[in-house]
């Protein structure tokens, strides 16, 4: 994790027995994870290397064992939007709060960064935990960018040059194209007071 966002070891605990803590995981979970995504058709992949060491990644765990019950991973973008890129569930335990809570305390750590989160989902349910966050939506990347130029410029041009930097994620929209037939049909959500960091 890049130094300047100190954030290891900051555990917010949570009546139902799981804490939300910001940490990278090991080789095992790692593994795991990214086995899911590889699975998945409404998400796409971050390397074992980016959740092992150069991602800002949020943990949610048991708090009495440490296992991994969910995750995501926030990928800081120029110029001052931060992604969550990635929140996934593991299957067992889906449908307990559990990634709303991780889009929550995703979303309130970027904004203490004074960053501004964006959020890309194909999913019904991603939809309507945003919603039930408050965030603003929009159905594609044209209603979201409509009348801000700087909105336009961040999703065409300098968005696209740093998601696809990473070979791995190039590979892998390739072959869920291929394999699992995605399109990847992205909605846009953003907390609704990111305008007042925009302006
Ligand atoms: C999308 C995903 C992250 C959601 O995680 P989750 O932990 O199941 O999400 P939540 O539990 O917060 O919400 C899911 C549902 O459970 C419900 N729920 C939450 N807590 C609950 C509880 N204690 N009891 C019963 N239902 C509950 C929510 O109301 C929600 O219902 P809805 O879909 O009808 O609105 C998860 O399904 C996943 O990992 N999917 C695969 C990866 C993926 O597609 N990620 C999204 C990319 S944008």
């Amino acid at each position: 994790m890049p130094e300047k966002y100190p954030v290891q070891k900051r555990a917010e605990p949570v009546e139902d027995g799981s804490v939300i803590v910001h940490r990278h995981l090991d080789y095992e979970e790692a593994e795991l994870v990214v086995e899911l995504i590889r699975n998945e058709t409404t998400i796409t992949g971050y390397s074992i290397g980016e959740w092992m060491s150069k991602r800002d990644v949020v943990v949610c765990a048991d708090a009495m064992t440490g296992a991994l019950l969910g995750v995501a991973l926030v990928h800081h973008l120029l110029p001052g939007w931060s992604e969550i890129a990635v929140v996934l569930v593991l299957p067992k335990w889906r449908g307990h709060g559990i990634g709303a809570r991780l889009v929550k305390h995703a979303a309130e750590y970027i904004e203490s960064l004074r960053r501004k989160a964006i959020l890309f989902y194909c999913q019904d349910s991603m939809e309507r935990i945003v919603l039930r966050l408050g965030f603003d939506t929009y159905a594609d990347d044209v209603a979201f960018a409509r009348k801000s130029w700087p909105r336009l410029l961040f999703l065409k041009v300098i968005y696209p040059l740093q998601w696809r930097a990473e070979s791995y994620r190039r590979q892998e929209i390739r072959r869920k194209m291929e394999t699992l037939h995605c399109h990847f049909q992205f909605k846009i959500a953003v907390p609704a007071h990111i305008q007042r960091l925009e302006s």
